[in-house]
């Protein structure tokens, strides 16, 4: 009997990722800050894979794409420029009861079953909170205050004084970085039409209702890219990168039933799209929720930087000698929910003839570790580590000396470690280390001199 994310809970897997090094809650010591979670040793190692292979796909792939490096804190002009500082705001309602807080139209879709609240005004929300005679979570009163705009950006100020002149945000989205540096790119790099510009960084949004582990966060990491094209080609540009991020996902290994597009309805469009689809995926316990989107942004937000900088930002097209404002289609990750729907699809737990097993069965480029050695006696520890150092310079790579080597198997399937090399006796005559899969159980003798070819061979399979 196998146990895997369709048949087990959500709470079991992140019970799994906060013992065993994955995710630690922000700020434990201290009794923790409500819903701020931190990467640990294995949480980094395959938050960093992703990241490379994100850029392989997305920046190294497309010859269009360049990849850059926007600063978190911009202009504010920026936003006022962008719309977010009128419309990036959430429906806040609150108890009157025991003053409790709540995302009005995620309180109403919490407790009426199939309920469309995307896109609905306040006023809409308020009437469905009557209709449907919501309850606070909290005291069970349906006594709620009216639906107010809650703004979600993060504010702080620059320099030494407090006050309005000096007041910055913290980015909402990473992407504004790319439509600011349009005109730096296309001059520093010299390229026409088409061109991608892509960056990846933190996010921050003052979620009113954060929560579902890291799923939903204040801090977050995006992965986005910009494409810019002439206008017209829209729909194609759309059509591409919406396969091209399907197989992205299937590429690192999701499992394809947990997986599909949603496309936004007219009013739930987020107020800079002409046209969006997501990639969810099938949360355990949670349901569908979403991973990523591609957005179609037309000439937005070149056009709102345009008439609030006072810069030139059309493009001269060489082969009509024609100016006009690119448009743009925008695949946007956020990288920790990709990481989050990862954990949950490889987990399982397999039962034994006498024992069972847990393991994280994760594409082997993503896994945290792609090696671990093992010396079967601590008489065998100096060879093993020389075997250690060696593989160690090519991929990410953990020595464990201490348990039996059933024991230290299991530690390394329960963290997603696709080969185990183990150094014993026999080693020390025939030269050949036993090199055992985490997903077959099986081993082979492989000749030292020839492991990293060997495992290179595994990895990039
Ligand atoms: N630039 C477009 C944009 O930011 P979005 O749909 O608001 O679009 C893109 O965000 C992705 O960022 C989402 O699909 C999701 O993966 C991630 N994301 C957004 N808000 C998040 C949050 N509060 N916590 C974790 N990830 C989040």
């Amino acid at each position: 009997m196998v146990k895997n994310s369709s048949n087990t809970s959500f709470q079991e897997i992140t019970t799994h990722l906060l013992s065993s090094g994955f995710i630690y809650q922000g700020s434990e010591i201290y009794g923790g800050l409500a819903n701020s979670w931190d990467y640990g040793p294995l949480g980094v190692l395959l938050k960093n894979h992703l990241i490379d292979i994100w850029i392989k796909k997305f920046v190294r792939s497309i010859d269009y794409n360049v990849l850059i490096d926007p600063a978190i804190i911009m202009n504010p002009n920026v936003w006022k420029a962008t719309g977010h500082i009128d419309n990036f705001n959430d429906p806040l309602v609150d108890c009157k009861k025991c003053h409790c807080r709540y995302r009005a139209d995620e309180l109403i879709k919490n407790q009426v079953k199939d309920i469309e609240v995307e896109g609905k005004s306040n006023d809409e929300l308020h009437d469905l909170l009557i209709k449907h005679n919501i309850k606070c979570p909290n005291c069970g009163s349906s006594n709620f205050t009216d639906i107010k705009k809650f703004q979600m950006m993060f504010k702080t100020f620059l320099g030494v004084t407090e006050d309005t002149s000096s007041t910055v945000y913290l980015r909402p989205e990473t992407a504004q970085g790319c439509f600011v540096n349009f005109k730096n790119v296309m001059r520093t790099t010299r390229r026409k039409l088409p061109i991608g510009i892509c960056d990846i960084g933190k996010a921050f949004r003052n979620e009113i209702t954060p929560g579902n582990f890291t799923f939903r966060t204040r801090e977050f990491t995006q992965m986005e890219l910009e494409f810019f094209f002439k206008p017209g080609e829209d729909k194609k540009w759309f059509n591409f990168y919406k396969e091209y991020c399907m197989n992205f996902v299937n590429e690192i290994g999701l499992k394809k039933e947990n997986i599909r597009f949603r496309d936004h309805s007219k009013k739930e469009l987020a107020f800079y799209s002409k046209g969006t689809t997501d990639i969810e995926y099938k949360f355990p316990t949670l349901g569908w929720g979403e991973l990523m989107g591609i957005a179609s942004r037309g000439s937005y937000d070149l056009e709102r930087h345009q008439k609030s900088s006072g810069e030139d930002l059309n493009y001269l097209d060489p082969e009509t000698n024609t100016k006009y404002i690119p448009h743009v289609v925008e695949p946007s990750f956020g990288l920790d929910r990709l990481i989050l729907a990862l954990l949950c699809d490889s987990y399982k737990v397999e039962e034994l003839e006498n024992d069972s097993r847990i393991v994280l069965a994760l594409d082997y480029r993503i896994a945290p570790y792609q090696v671990a050695v093992m010396p079967l006696s601590t008489k065998l520890t100096d060879a093993a580590k020389k075997i250690f150092d060696n593989i160690k310079e090519y991929y990410d790579a953990i020595f464990d000396t201490t348990g039996s080597i059933g024991k230290r198997y299991r530690r390394e399937d329960a963290i997603g470690t696709p080969l185990c090399i183990t150094y014993d006796f026999d080693s020390e005559n025939d030269n050949k280390v036993t090199v055992r899969n985490r997903d077959s159980m099986e081993q082979e003798r492989v000749n030292i001199e020839n492991l990293n070819e060997y495992i290179h061979s595994k990895i990039f399979k």
